[in-house]
């Protein structure tokens, strides 16, 4: 599923950013050699990287 309409980037490549330890959205953004355009895929991006941070947290705890 795409959250960036505008970059073309998946769900997928934010989970994945967000395991590697990736700071925040623009931080992905940038890694995949891409710029924000309209911003109204971040809040949907953060909310994604943070299940994942919060999964990562519960699974060392
Ligand atoms: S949908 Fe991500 S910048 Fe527009």
């Amino acid at each position: 599923m795409y959250v960036c309409l505008c970059n073309a980037l998946k769900c997928a490549q934010f989970k994945a950013a967000a395991r590697d330890g990736a700071a925040d959205v623009r931080t992905v953004f940038k890694a995949c050699g891409v710029r924000p355009r309209c911003g109204q895929c971040f809040e949907e991006a953060d909310d994604v990287m943070k299940t994942i941070r919060r999964k990562d947290d519960t699974a060392l705890a």
